[in-house]
């Protein structure tokens, strides 16, 4: 079964093998802590640095390649954007700030996200 390494919060998520996973999908379903706000793309909170496994990732989408720019060649992704379907290690920096999670708009987009399937 292929697995997302979440190294920034020691947590890790397998996933069916042949399936392609949303990357903050699977880090919000699982809870491992990796920082969100918007989960569409526009406000980068959810950076993250691919270690491992860049291979197996979808080509960046128009988005991404707006907010992140340069950092894409520097191997940093946005894991609202981003899906995989092999073995994955990521980071990010601890100081990035998601949503309060006591948040009402928290607890909305949260179960909007966890509504749709892992798979594309
Ligand atoms: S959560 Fe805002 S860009 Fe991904």
């Amino acid at each position: 079964m292929p697995c997302i390494r979440f190294e920034t919060t020691d947590r890790t998520t397998e996933y069916p093998a042949g399936e392609s996973v949303n990357v903050l999908r699977m880090a919000i379903r699982h809870e491992v802590g990796l920082p969100w706000k918007c989960g569409s793309g526009r406000c980068g909170t959810d950076r993250i640095l691919v270690k491992e496994g860049a291979d197996h990732l979808d080509a960046p989408r128009r988005r991404e390649r707006e907010r992140l720019g340069p950092l894409l060649d520097e191997g940093y992704r946005l894991a609202c954007q981003t899906y995989t379907s092999g073995d994955l290690v990521v980071t990010w920096d601890p100081e990035q700030k998601g949503l309060d999670e006591g948040s009402e708009l928290h607890a909305k987009l949260k179960e909007r996200w966890l509504a749709a399937p892992d798979s594309t």
